[in-house]
């Protein structure tokens, strides 16, 4: 799979499974808007993919916020020459029940994981149109099949962006666009570290392949779904969960 030349935005992606994202598609020649809210890890991510021998660039956003989203992909086209991949990976979670969640941790969720995917396409889109190319890459999860306790708010945005991502794709068939998603299982990163031993010991007897996934399985999966080799899959989910759900 070669993507030289091409230009990738991926959300998220200074650290975890953003930053492998990144670098499976700069190993393979792509050049990388490394899009984050992390200013200096941003930096230094970028700096890494251009030692790959890519252009690479880094640029603060809240990909919650339409201004912001704008401003970044006039840089991008700026910077790179346009876009012909999206990687919408950026997440967070506010996790607790139900009945002990405050509105705002539902907002904040559901503004990250979700409108940003809404608003990062919307710009995407219109670019890939008039190529008539593109590929977009929606990072789901597991919960959203699965749901989760204490995880209402981040399960909702993680299901919500499979009506997005099916949509996407019949709206956009017709211009060479496919628009997909990902739903990993438990990955080891940042996000899944936090968690006490005896939990994360419980959750690996219900993995058939008996491991954590690692931010490049989902990476993998990634490349695959934006190459040519997969120009005739789209509104889809491929699931990275070891086996985990079925
Ligand atoms: P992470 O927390 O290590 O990385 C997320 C990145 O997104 C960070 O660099 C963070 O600064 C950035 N980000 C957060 N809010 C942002 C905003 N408003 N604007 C721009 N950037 C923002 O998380 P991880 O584990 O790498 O997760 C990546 C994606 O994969 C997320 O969407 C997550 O929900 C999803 N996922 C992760 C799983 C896991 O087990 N780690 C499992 C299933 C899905």
């Amino acid at each position: 799979m070669d993507f030289k030349g091409q230009v990738v935005i991926v959300t998220g992606g200074a650290r975890g499974i953003g930053k492998a994202i990144c670098e499976a598609f700069a190993k393979r020649g792509a050049n990388i808007a490394v899009v984050d809210l992390m200013d200096e890890e941003a930096v230094k991510t970028a700096d890494e993919l251009k030692a790959l021998g890519v252009e690479s660039i880094s640029i603060k956003c809240d990909v919650s916020k339409s201004e912001d989203v704008k401003e970044m992909f006039n840089t991008v086209v700026e910077k790179l020459g346009g876009v012909d991949i999206l990687v919408n990976n950026a997440g967070i979670t506010r996790d607790t029940l139900v009945l002990r969640m405050k509105e705002e941790e539902w907002d904040a969720v559901i503004d990250v994981n979700l409108k940003s995917a809404f608003l990062c396409s919307k710009e995407a889109l219109k670019l890939m149109a008039k190529k008539r190319f593109g590929r977009i890459i929606n990072i789901s999860s597991i919960v959203a099949f699965t749901g989760n306790p204490g995880q209402v708010n981040y399960s909702a945005s993680k299901a919500a962006l499979l009506g997005l991502t099916k949509t996407i794709a019949k709206e956009y068939a017709s211009r060479g666009i496919t628009c997909n998603a990902v739903a990993p299982g438990f990955i080891t990163t940042a996000m899944t570290e936090a968690l006490p031993d005896n939990i994360k010991e419980e959750m690996l007897k219900n993995i058939p392949l008996r491991r954590f996934g690692s931010p490049e399985d989902v990476a993998n999966a990634v490349v695959f779904l934006a190459s040519t080799e997969a120009g005739y899959i789209t509104g889809q989910v491929i699931h990275v969960n070891g086996g985990m759900y079925m």
